[in-house]
């Protein structure tokens, strides 16, 4: 069988937007965009044998591209938060622009998840999504050739993220899926079971960057070593929290933890493990959904109404070396994988 793929609308230019979906039921469908290499629906079965979309979308290519709030996209080159938009490689400042609260944030005004990406290989299971960002592309150096594979199969969603460049560069790509298990409709996440295998998280400042290093997670409303209702924790006055209107914080991954992070609905019965090899997961409460624009099916998305997990490098990485290293060089190849396993309680 091969994969189908149809017109999902167009750009202002003419270009057509393409829907690639994978997967067949039983099992999880999936709804990919070329534009932003974007998560746009995810069909899963929950315990009542209902079928939902467990991704927040918007219906039209204008409304991916008239919002901020990055839903479902492919995050490049640089997901989260670079301070001032500056950093140095090899002792060269860069310069990558501030566009959000004076710094950086997920790959520029012009970022991967707006750039309609090449459809490189598909089948009824997978896709291959290239794209080519050009040296200087929103400051960064280097020819990047991005990649990312979608793979579907009875168990859940694998994502394979990788890039090379013609010169040294820093890469940190992710998923922007926002999820919600109850279905794209069904309101705040707050009733949602999250556990996330973290013993430590980055406190912020007001503006998203890093105050210093990593402290522990016990006694605060980012405790969620057990699976933990979102609700309380988004509400709960912690000056993090208030700072953040909820929680918008990268989780320090236990060293091989497996999975990552689970998320549950005890009404649809839907479970998601989270699976990763990145060292850090940004755990983010769709804080700035404020009913300024509209889901898949035209109601109006508000705050809490999905909650993102996304796998990453930590923020700032470029100017905090004891993050680790956000380099990419000529030769190397930058790979990150994220597994989404689907399951019902
Ligand atoms: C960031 C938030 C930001 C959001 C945009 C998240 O990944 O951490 O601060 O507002 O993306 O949708």
């Amino acid at each position: 069988m091969t994969t189908r793929i149809s017109a999902f609308g167009r750009l202002a230019d003419g270009r057509t937007v393409s829907r690639i979906v994978l997967g067949s039921p039983p099992g999880p469908v999936l709804h990919l965009l070329d534009l932003g290499a974007t998560a746009h629906r995810l069909e899963v079965t929950g315990s009542d044998g209902m079928r939902r979309n467990v991704l927040l979308g918007h219906a039209s290519p204008a409304d991916y591209l008239a919002s901020t709030d990055y839903i479902g996209g492919t995050i490049g080159r640089y997901a989260n938060r670079i301070a001032a938009g500056r950093f140095a490689i090899d002792g060269k400042p860069v310069s990558v622009g501030a566009h959000d609260r004076g710094n950086h944030l997920h790959g520029g005004p012009d970022g991967f998840d707006r750039r309609l990406w090449e459809i490189a290989e598909h089948s009824h299971e997978h896709v291959v999504l290239e794209l080519l960002s050009p040296d200087g592309d929103q400051g960064f150096p280097g020819n990047l050739r991005a990649r990312a594979t979608y793979s579907v199969d009875a168990g859940g969603v694998r994502i394979l993220l990788e890039a090379t460049t013609d010169a040294t560069t820093v890469v940190n790509l992710t998923s922007h899926a926002y999820f919600n298990l109850d279905g794209e409709d069904a309101g705040a996440v707050d009733e949602h079971l999250l556990q996330v295998s973290a013993e430590e998280y980055l406190p912020v400042d007001p503006t998203g960057i890093p105050l210093g290093g990593c402290v522990p997670v016990a006694g605060t409303p980012f405790d969620f070593r057990q699976p933990t209702h979102v609700g309380p924790s988004v509400r709960s006055g912690h000056e993090q929290v208030a700072w953040a209107r909820g929680i918008d914080h990268n989780f320090a991954l236990d060293a091989g933890s497996a999975p990552a992070a689970v998320l549950e609905s005890p009404r649809s019965g839907i479970s998601l493990r989270v699976l990763t090899d990145q060292p850090g997961l940004q755990v983010y409460t769709g804080n700035f959904l404020d009913g300024g624009r509209r889901s898949s099916t035209g109601r109006l998305l508000r705050q809490g109404d999905g909650i993102a997990l996304e796998p990453q490098l930590f923020p700032d990485t470029p100017n905090r070396p004891e993050f680790g290293s956000a380099v990419l060089r000529r030769g190397e190849s930058y790979r990150s994988s994220i597994t989404w396993l689907l399951g019902r309680s």
